[in-house]
């Protein structure tokens, strides 16, 4: 198949990595005395892995899709309030009742944090109290309880620890851990759910925008002299800068709604605008305000920055634009590099002037956009080397990987 002969535009799709084969499961980390089982732990012995027990995992083709990893954790909370007592148990399915209040109707929040593995081997994770903090908040405007920030974390810790052999090698990707917080009790009559869960699960991720190749909706079959071709072309997309596609039909988010939180129900209602803008070649949507649809919002995982000059700008996280903790730590990270940074609505318009447009999340990291298209008019921005995006995300990712010393105590070591 002739390299030419991919259309692009067909061909960037997220690069599912759902054939990592993992060997049978068992670990050492599983612990505690299970309160509320959310499946029977089964009860079979653990085999004890060593944390570099994955031989078989080729961490180069990590994108970010879904990787089963050993364990995962959960709590239950019931009419009192209070989550109690948490257990591990095998990563698997999870059962239901078909009333149960997320299903039916949204009750629930997503939180996302990155483990990453030191050239030593350590584990260390960036700003675990932020996540809980903000779980906090979006379970309040969601009339849901929440665990303590202190049982969030020891979630976290634990999932890390019990998949710790699936925490990539520095510079490989990192162990993405993702808390979900759902009301899991039946309800019929529009209301509050009986019961919740708290729940925090593991998966390998790399860059978020790595893509697999298809052509004509099917995924390309390659020889092995063409994976190492397009193996290539992939690794290249993996750092290519982003296009957005500026979306005006659909909103993300309205004044008074849920765009501050992670509720669960932010997600569905951009797919339609997503699904369309990657079908005409573009790697993200960038959605504007919802009355005037003039002011930059947010991406479909991730908030916008701009910068022009020594002036770095970002929509304010007044209700609309969710409070990402990457947005703040860059935002403390440009002040303390003396450039002026401003939480402002920034018109649509401005972008004609703008020297770099960045976009910042945990999932998506710092990632460098190249163009931006409005009503057919592209605009272009300086991107790659000596670039302000590409030094402040160095910066974060020295901090997050323990190369750059923290001096904001951001980091937790955990292992
Ligand atoms: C994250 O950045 O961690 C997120 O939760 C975004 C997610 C929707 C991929």
């Amino acid at each position: 198949m002739s390299f030419r002969s991919l259309s692009f535009q067909r061909c960037l799709q997220t690069f599912v990595a759902s054939s990592f084969n993992s060997k049978d499961k068992t670990h050492r980390y599983f612990s505690s005395n299970p309160a509320f089982p959310l499946q029977q732990p089964r009860k079979a012995s653990y085999k004890i892995y060593s944390e570099d027990e994955n031989g078989e995992m080729e961490w180069e083709k990590l994108g970010f899709g879904p990787v089963s990893t050993d364990f995962m954790y959960s709590m239950k909370c019931c009419e009192d309030g209070n989550f109690v007592q948490g257990n591990l148990t095998h990563h698997g399915n999870i059962e239901f009742s078909p009333f149960a209040a997320v299903l039916n109707y949204g009750q629930g929040i997503i939180e996302g944090l990155k483990v990453n593995r030191k050239e030593n081997g350590g584990l260390l994770l960036f700003r675990p109290d932020q996540h809980a903090l903000r779980m906090k908040m979006g379970a309040q405007r969601m009339c849901m309880p929440s665990p303590s920030i202190h049982q969030f974390i020891h979630a976290v810790k634990q999932t890390a620890l019990a998949n710790i052999r699936w925490v990539p090698p520095p510079g490989k990707g990192s162990l993405y851990i993702r808390p979900l917080l759902i009301g899991s009790g039946p309800v019929l009559r529009v209301g509050p759910a009986p019961e919740y869960m708290f729940l925090t699960y593991a998966s390998p991720v790399g860059n978020y925008f790595k893509v697999l190749l298809y052509l004509n909706d099917k995924q390309l079959i390659l020889t092995s002299n063409e994976i190492e071709l397009y193996g290539l072309l992939i690794k290249l997309q993996g750092r290519t800068p982003l296009s957005l596609y500026v979306e005006e039909e659909e909103v993300r988010a309205f004044s008074g709604g849920v765009g501050g939180v992670k509720s669960v129900s932010n997600y569905g209602p951009v797919l339609k605008a997503l699904v369309r803008a990657k079908s005409l070649g573009f790697s993200d949507v960038l959605y504007l305000d919802s009355v005037s649809k003039k002011y930059l919002e947010e991406v479909s995982a991730s908030n916008i920055f701009t910068l022009k000059g020594n002036v770095i700008s970002t929509p304010p996280t007044s209700g609309t634009i969710l409070p990402g903790i990457t947005r703040k730590s860059i935002i403390e990270i440009a002040l303390g590099l003396g450039f002026q940074v401003e939480e402002r609505y920034i018109s649509v318009h401005e972008l004609t002037e703008a020297d770099e447009v960045f976009c910042t999340g945990t999932a998506v990291g710092v990632a460098a956009v190249g163009s931006v298209t409005y009503r057919g008019t592209r605009f272009e921005f300086k991107v790659g080397e000596n670039t302000v995006c590409q030094a402040l995300g160095s910066i974060l990712v020295g901090i997050q990987t323990g190369l750059i010393e923290d001096k904001e105590e951001w980091i937790i070591n955990i292992h």
